[in-house]
């Protein structure tokens, strides 16, 4: 046990005015007089809601991290956080994230409690309770929802969102009808968890797996699986124990935590939008960590993990094979073996203790799925503070090209003029999408991987290079350039790229050039800075957000979240 008095004792330990308030009205609740003799208060923050499958097993899950709790000698207190069901919020679920991380940091700070079990699901509960509770740096441990059971259709295994994008180019190109798409749905969503591909959030619970966020297995076991139940009891106990060694959020995500958060991100061809999560992150604990990291860490790293997007599998059988311990233990000495978890053992003895189950689903560095799979960091005059891209979601071909520029200024004009049968488009152009970005959509929403005009898909094309300040979804394809920073609602270069400029792509050289001369640019950006027009958004969180957000780059956290505020709070209430 720690020498420190525990945190919760400056409120349910005084034995005045102020602790009778504290006390009486959490007795409320049904607690005895005897479970407050100085055990751990252990807050359950809990993003249930019945808004999307990802989260409404939550309330269930909570029940067994509370089991383990009491077992363990803590006193657990379940609490909400705001959900973000991704595919149900508009303009985009990303321009919450921030309002998630703020609501998670100033409820663990003023409340009562000694540590924290962050219970959520879907992309941006994630890194937004992350965010939070690394601002307040008490003892935290993640448990996910796990993701779904593999979707089946018509007798074969479909996977969340890539085969919505499938199906829609395959509807687009008439080569399936509309039942035959909507008789999917069902059956791609037949159980509770996370998308079952390797998208956002699969990409993060693998991701804070490598990073020694929570125990081992929690990045894989589906929502579903009755393990998962014990996992959740077994996270209730552990955290009794972090929180009596009194092993904070900042002493497990180190550098080296970073590093291996990122390792595995490559070795799993994990979302794009981990760049994003893992940058906003760092830049609250302080740990330094820019974009080149991701392309630098990767190069060594091959396609380990055979799942949709970049292979053929699902969350489900990536479980069975072994899950993340296993793809530690085939990434061996690249690993930071010497980090430490919030299981108690450091990545290399979890590592030590895994086995691989199944070659189809994780290969070996020897003979692996497929090539170098993180994200290329692209540099050049079109994206001065960077741009990535996927190149284990691309088509290899189109990694180095040249091509005239179609280009869209809003989302808006991209939907009114695609399906147009006389846009002047062909499979060598390069489709433009601006305005959305962090400020300008507002919320940076996963639209960068742009559905390619319907007479290209009749004639065959299925891939095309698109480029923009967007992001794309985790379980996405394409030969797609995204985060392009600085946005252009922030007058990046990108704003000023007109219909008919060439680009040029240079992918293993990491090069991204909008070939217009200098001071044809300069003419351009004085007519920009003319035209510039006040956002829209007057008031709210949106003023807030569009005021202050940061650019792709720095992890589009707020300006003024970067850092930590600690847990104290010395006034009392009344
Ligand atoms: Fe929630 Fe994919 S929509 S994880």
């Amino acid at each position: 046990m720690a020498d420190k008095p525990l945190r919760s004792q400056r409120s349910y330990g005084k034995l005045d005015r102020d602790g009778f308030i504290h006390r009486s009205w959490i007795k409320g609740t049904g607690l005895p007089e005897h479970v407050f003799d100085g055990r751990p208060i252990i807050g359950i923050c809990n993003t249930w809601s019945e808004l999307v499958t990802c989260q409404v097993h939550l309330r269930e899950l909570a029940e067994f991290v509370k089991r383990g709790v009491w077992e363990a000698g803590g006193v657990p207190i379940e609490f909400p956080a705001m959900s973000l069901p991704e595919t149900q919020m508009r303009p985009t679920a990303m321009l919450f994230r921030n309002l998630l991380a703020m609501e998670v940091e100033e409820s663990i700070r003023a409340n009562p409690i000694d540590g924290v079990v962050l219970l959520g699901g879907c992309d941006k509960t994630t890194p937004g309770q992350l965010m939070g509770a690394a601002s307040v740096d008490l003892p935290t441990i993640v448990l996910s929802s796990g993701p779904q059971l593999n979707g089946k259709f018509r007798g074969r295994d479909i996977g969340s969102g890539t085969d919505v994008w499938r199906f829609s180019e395959m509807v687009r190109a008439g080569e399936m009808t509309l039942a035959e798409f909507i008789s999917a749905e069902a059956g791609m969503s037949r159980s509770n968890g996370v998308c079952d591909t390797m998208g956002t959030a699969s990409t993060m619970s693998t991701t804070i797996e490598a990073m020694g966020l929570c125990l081992p297995m929690n990045g894989s076991l589906p929502g579903a699986d009755s393990r998962r139940k014990a996992l959740a009891h077994m996270t209730g106990a552990r955290i009794v124990e972090l929180v009596r060694q009194d092993i904070r959020l900042s002493q497990l995500l180190t550098r080296e935590a970073f590093e291996n958060g990122i390792l595995m991100h490559a070795a799993c061809g994990g979302s794009t939008n981990a760049v994003v999560h893992l940058l906003a992150l760092a830049g609250r604990v302080g740990v330094p960590l820019d974009l080149h990291d991701f392309d630098e860490l990767a190069r060594e790293v091959p396609l380990l993990v055979n799942l949709m997007p970049s292979g053929k599998y699902l969350m489900e059988e990536f479980c069975y094979a072994g899950g993340v311990p296993a793809v530690m233990r085939e990434l061996g000495s690249l690993m930071r073996r010497e980090a430490m978890t919030a299981s108690g053992l450091t990545i290399g003895q979890i590592a030590e203790q895994a086995q691989v189950w199944n070659r189809e689903v994780i290969g070996t560095r020897e003979a692996p799925i497929g090539p170098s799979s993180g994200v290329w960091v692209l540099r050049g005059n079109l994206c001065p503070d960077g741009a990535i891209i996927k190149p284990s979601a691309a088509t290899p071909a189109l990694l180095t090209h040249r091509g005239r520029a179609v280009v869209f200024e809003t989302i808006e004009d991209y939907h009114a003029r695609i399906d147009d049968p006389d846009l002047a488009v062909d499979a060598t152009s390069i489709l433009v999408l601006k305005g959305c970005g962090p400020k300008g959509y507002p919320g940076m929403p996963e639209v960068g991987n742009m559905a390619l005009p319907p007479k290209l898909l009749r004639d065959g094309v299925r891939d095309m290079v698109r480029i923009s300040d967007a992001r794309m979804s985790g379980t996405a394809y394409g030969t797609v350039i995204l985060h392009v920073a600085p946005e252009a609602a922030a007058g990046g270069p990108l704003a000023l790229v007109r219909t008919g400029d060439e680009i040029a792509l240079d992918g293993p050289d990491r090069k991204l050039d909008l070939l217009v001369d200098e001071a044809e640019l300069a003419r351009r950006r004085a007519a920009w800075e003319t035209a510039r027009r006040p956002p829209a958004y007057s008031r709210g969180w949106y003023r807030l957000y569009i005021d202050t957000v940061l650019q792709a780059d720095r992890g589009v956290d707020l300006d003024f979240l970067v850092g930590k505020s600690s847990a104290d709070v010395t006034r009392e209430s009344h």
